[in-house]
């Protein structure tokens, strides 16, 4: 295998990571947004509480560390691969993407807490406030993608 092919089949499974976290990332505000509405402790509370554990631990938390995984991959090779080595790292759309990263994995790990909440029944958010901010993730997708596939700013 070629240091070309490897890459390629990297960027392949990265990509794949990234819908499966993306996935996760757009789909829990929306169970959120329905447990804010229901009555803490009934029936559909309870369902809402174990579909958000199951999405959260077995799709978004494997999700997000194998596309930091094969991300982090993609780094080591692109520095070996790139005339600049290690400076692509601070091009205008690398920087741009990884802010992206950033503040995805920190609005992960935000959702992550007010799961908890929920599951404790001290949610204090309301449906209203999961709808508003459930577009949040697709607007860093939208950056991050168009960043990386034009390169915008590069050397
Ligand atoms: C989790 C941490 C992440 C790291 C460390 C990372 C890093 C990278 C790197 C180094 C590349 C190769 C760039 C190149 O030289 O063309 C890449 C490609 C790509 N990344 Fe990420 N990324 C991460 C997350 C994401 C996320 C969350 C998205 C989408 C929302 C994303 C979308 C893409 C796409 C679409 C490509 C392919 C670009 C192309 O082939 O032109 N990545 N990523």
């Amino acid at each position: 295998m070629t240091f070309d092919s490897a890459y390629d089949l990297v960027r392949g499974l990265h990509i794949l990571a990234v819908i499966a976290w993306m996935a996760g990332l757009l789909y829990l505000p929306r169970l959120f947004a329905y447990h804010a509405n229901s009555e803490p402790g009934s029936d559909k509370a309870e369902t809402f509480t174990v579909m958000e554990a199951k999405l959260y631990r077995i799709i978004m938390n494997p999700a997000m560390m194998a596309a930091w995984v094969f991300g982090g991959l993609l780094i080591w090779i692109d520095a070996h691969r790139r005339s600049q080595g290690w400076g692509f790292l601070g091009e205008p759309w690398m920087s741009t993407k990884l802010a992206g990263v950033l503040f995805l994995t920190g609005w992960h790990l935000y959702l992550g807490r007010a799961r908890r909440a929920f599951t404790a029944g001290t949610n204090t958010k309301s449906n209203k406030f999961w709808r508003m901010t459930n577009e949040l993730p697709f607007l860093a997708a939208i950056v991050m993608v168009i960043a990386v596939t034009t390169e915008f700013g590069a050397r």
